[in-house]
């Protein structure tokens, strides 16, 4: 009963928070998973100004990223004040100075404006840390996932605060890569929409704004893109280096749809084909295939294992 009043207090608050409260202007931020995705959140975000946090789960996982964090920021100064070292030097030391690192997430969120959710693409380990960071972060702040291929309003029903919850997708490499696509579902407020574009552009991307679908933009498109490829290889119809000449040299893109799952990952393209087969039984699009999971059996994950569909020992 204690429980039940609590919820409807706080939903209620929320809620006529959320109507009558204005954008919020994000400065301080908590990323947590130090890992690919969210040190390059966390570097983007501290280097634009804003303070953040870096959260994972141990201080081993964390010297790491801070030390890659220092890395690709050196790598930026001396494109970005290549006549100008010195200029180089304080955007380093300026931006390291914005990032502290944690492992207790509910220890920090306590006075945060943002949490972007990086960590590994398990819906239940989200659901569990968005419950428990519910409890500890104050009523304004707004909860974002950076999730690739699960549902954000799955993870936002995990909270309480589903007005404040949306999706934030950056790409990798997060410092090099422009686009955000901002993720609205159909609980999240107008005021909360607008403040994570406003963030987004505030760390120096563009941003674009999709509903809560299967793979929003990007990869909607993309990963049937390189499944048919795949069926174009599995049907005999071309060979595979062939495919990849044909789209870099017909359609300008960068790199074929070949090249392109072993960079990603042939785990990584299994796993989200897989689970849209799941919600899509009867969607052709979305048909596993047997090469690529024979692939994937065989441990040919790409570039990452030295082997995918092409050979990189
Ligand atoms: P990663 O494996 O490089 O990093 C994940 C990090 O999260 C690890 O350092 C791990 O120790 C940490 N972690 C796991 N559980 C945790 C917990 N409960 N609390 C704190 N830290 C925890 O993974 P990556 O590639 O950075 O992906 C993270 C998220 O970003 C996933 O949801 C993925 O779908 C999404 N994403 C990945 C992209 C990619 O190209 N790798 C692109 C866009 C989104």
């Amino acid at each position: 009963m204690a429980f039940a009043t609590r919820h409807l207090v706080r939903a209620a608050s929320s809620a006529a928070s959320a109507a009558a409260g204005k954008k919020l202007v994000v400065k301080h931020v908590t990323v947590i998973g130090g890992g690919l995705m969210g040190a390059g959140i966390a570097q983007v975000t501290a280097a634009s100004g804003h303070t953040v946090v870096l959260v994972d789960q141990s201080d081993e996982i964390l010297t790491k990223s801070a030390k890659g964090i220092e890395e690709s920021l050196k790598r930026v100064a001396k494109k970005k004040f290549a006549d100008k070292p010195e200029a180089g030097a304080e955007f380093v030391q300026k931006t390291l100075k914005n990032l502290t690192t944690s492992t207790d997430a509910a220890a920090v969120v306590h006075n945060t404006d943002l949490v972007i959710e990086a960590i590994v693409e398990n819906v239940q380990v989200k659901n569990e840390l968005f419950k428990k960071l519910d409890k500890f972060a104050p009523e304004r702040t707004i909860f974002a996932s950076n999730t690739s291929s699960l549902q954000i309003t799955q993870l936002a029903n995990s909270t309480t605060r589903q007005d404040r919850f949306g999706g934030l997708h950056f790409f990798n490499p997060v410092p090099v890569m422009k686009l955000v696509e901002v993720i609205k579902t159909p609980m999240t407020s107008q005021n909360t929409f607008e403040s994570l574009m406003d963030f987004s552009k505030a760390v120096g991307k563009s941003p674009v704004s999709c509903k809560d679908t299967p793979g929003f933009i990007v990869n909607r498109l993309l990963v049937p893109y390189m499944m048919e490829a795949v069926r174009l290889f599995e049907r005999g119809d071309a060979s595979k280096e062939d495919i990849d000449v044909a789209m870099k040299l017909g359609a300008g893109y960068p790199m074929g749809p070949f090249e392109l799952l072993d960079y990603v990952g042939l785990d990584t393209s299994k796993y989200i084909i897989d689970g849209w087969h799941l919600l899509e039984p009867n969607n052709p699009l979305f048909a596993p295939s047997p090469l690529l999971n024979k692939l994937v059996e065989e441990k040919k994950l790409g570039k990452k294992t030295g082997e995918g569909f092409y050979k990189y020992k």
